[in-house]
């Protein structure tokens, strides 16, 4: 596996396998067994696989929260080896906004509905991180997780709306043996905070809108919420102490 930082080097790289199936699976880094699950689905799929790391600002509100993201890129490199990535790209601030960017993506309605109310830009962001990255790799395929079930209805939007050449495939989301679904944001919770963040596929597995809100009432709780994101699904997001989670569970067919 070959790291590269900069778009020319992406462009030059993957110039040999213009004619072979390309996937890319966009990540932040802090990989667990949900990017590997992505990273074994684009291998099965594709000749050559790229994964992107890039801890992308434009789509955090929060400093505290852009700043307490975590970062290990050494052993992110070893996993994404391992699971068989082909390319990493893991640019600079600048290499992908630099200084005088001003160009947005905004997928207006399914960007702004549940966790767009709560976290206002954070989809213009991945929409834009996501088309920039799509147009430097310019894959056939790119993989993304059920676990955020909303961002891959605004990407698959965009797609759509953009007329990209993408096919936006989506890959179960990927549970601990207690139910929680993974996340980078797990590392952050104690022992305590983990045993009450359970409360939340528990609920979901309900996958009754009302009786999930019953079951989630000692936590603080964004919302719960039935999606129409085709599939359907019942999506919430819970605050446990300082870390924001969410989950979602497909309420037809039997993806989970
Ligand atoms: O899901 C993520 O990790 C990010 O939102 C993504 C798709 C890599 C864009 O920054």
């Amino acid at each position: 596996m070959r790291t590269v930082r900069t778009i020319a080097e992406v462009r030059e790289t993957l110039e040999p396998f213009r004619g072979s199936t390309l996937a890319l699976v966009p990540t932040m880094g802090a990989f667990h067994e949900g990017h590997l699950a992505l990273f074994e689905a684009a291998r099965a799929d594709a000749d050559c696989v790229v994964a992107s790391l890039f801890v992308n600002p434009a789509q955090f509100g929060e400093r505290a929260d852009l700043n307490g993201y975590p970062r290990d890129e050494q052993h992110d490199a070893r996993l994404a080896q391992e699971a068989g990535v082909d390319l990493l790209f893991a640019p600079s601030r600048d290499e992908m906004y630099p200084p005088g960017y001003e160009t947005w993506v905004d997928v207006e309605r399914l960007g702004s509905a549940l966790e767009g109310e709560h976290r206002p830009g954070h989809f213009r962001g991945v929409a834009t991180v996501c088309l920039k990255l799509f147009n430097i790799v310019r894959p056939q395929l790119a993989y993304f997780g059920q676990k955020d079930a909303q961002q891959v209805a605004v990407i698959r939007r965009m797609a759509r709306d953009l007329d990209l050449e993408v096919e936006v495939r989506v890959v179960p989301t990927v549970r601990d043996a207690d139910g929680l679904a993974l996340s980078s944001r797990n590392r952050r919770l104690s022992p305590e905070e983990r045993e009450r963040a359970l409360a939340l596929p528990r609920a979901l597995a309900t996958r009754d809108a009302a009786r999930a809100r019953e079951l989630l009432r000692d936590l603080d709780v964004d919302y719960v919420e039935i999606a129409d994101f085709d599939p359907c699904v019942l999506a919430a997001a819970v605050r446990v102490g300082d870390t924001r989670l969410i989950d979602n569970v497909i309420l037809e067919g039997d993806d989970e």
